[in-house]
């Protein structure tokens, strides 16, 4: 049991998986109140029971995060049940590797419903409820992905470089209420996510649950997660020549959209320039 967290009550959405499930557990330990959304409620299920066995009460709601009924159905049943919401851990996110000029429409639009107006619309929702009790906390899990970006990334970044200046935004406004609002900017976390990345060292992903349960304890403006990865930020923002040029020396990483199957999406590298086209 953790004195500060004891019997405060979280929503994690993307609970069902990876960082989302593993900060849960740590919240279950905590003895904290957890209500878990996403879409894949067997998996929240599952979740749900180890928080519980691990000392936390819980309540699962699924909840696509790109649906706007959804969040105010999650928002709401979690103040039916509980009462009120202490800390909403916006976590819920979706990636896909595609190459600009192959992106399609529909993974344009998954991204940033999920990512972007998913955060957005959870953060709504709740703040009534967190002005009116004037405390709350509200926790965003944007990316190094929002300061230094990988080829066939920018519409990923795109969404998270949103969500970090939206939390800036955000807690300037909110301020005077007594509400917190945090963004933790995770890099390469081992999670089913990043499966597809090889060669890459990958913090694993207590690292992020931990660094999750330190922000909710102690709320802090942003908090990189391996801390490393804030040199790594520092270079791309004062040696963008620098960085491009490393880049193109990486092994190419390809991720697989989790929607096409067994399919890659947008990734098969073009056919080599032939030395007479240029
Ligand atoms: N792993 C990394 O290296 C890394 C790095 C930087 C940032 N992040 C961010 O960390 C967060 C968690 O990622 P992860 O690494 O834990 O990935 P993950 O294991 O793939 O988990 C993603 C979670 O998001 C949920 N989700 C996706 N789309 C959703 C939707 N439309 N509605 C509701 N839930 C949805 C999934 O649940 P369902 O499929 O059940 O809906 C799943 O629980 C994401 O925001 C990601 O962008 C991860």
């Amino acid at each position: 049991m953790d004195e500060r967290l004891q019997g405060k009550i979280v929503v994690i959405t993307g609970a069902s998986s990876g960082i989302g499930a593993a900060t849960a557990r740590l919240c279950g330990a905590a003895g904290m109140r957890v209500v878990l959304g996403s879409r894949r409620t067997e998996l929240l299920e599952q979740v749900a029971e180890e928080v519980r066995r691990a000392g936390g009460e819980t309540l699962v709601c699924r909840t696509d995060v790109a649906a706007p009924a959804d969040v105010e159905r999650l928002i709401r049943a979690a103040e039916e049940h509980f009462g009120h919401i202490d800390i909403l851990l916006a976590n819920a996110g979706a990636g896909y590797s595609a190459r600009m000029a192959e992106i399609t429409e529909e993974q344009i639009l998954r991204t940033v419903q999920t990512n972007l107006l998913g955060v957005i619309r959870l953060t709504r929702a709740a703040l009534p409820m967190m002005i009116a009790r004037r405390s709350g906390h509200v926790i965003t899990v944007s990316s190094v992905a929002g300061g230094f970006v990988m080829p066939r990334a920018a519409v990923y970044a795109a969404t998270k470089a949103g969500i970090h200046r939206f939390t800036e935004g955000l807690r300037r406004e909110v301020r005077e209420y007594g509400i917190h609002v945090s963004d933790v900017m995770p890099g390469i976390i081992d999670t089913p996510m990043t499966s597809y990345i090889r060669n890459l060292p990958k913090a694993p992903v207590d690292d992020a649950a931990r660094a999750m349960l330190s922000v909710m304890r102690r709320p802090r403006r942003c908090v990189v997660v391996p801390g490393w990865y804030r040199v790594v930020l520092a270079l791309n923002r004062h040696f963008p020549a620098l960085m491009d040029a490393a880049i193109a020396r990486m092994p190419s990483q390809e991720r697989r959209d989790p929607t096409a199957g067994s399919q890659n999406t947008g990734n098969s590298p073009p056919p080599p320039r032939s030395k007479d086209s240029s």
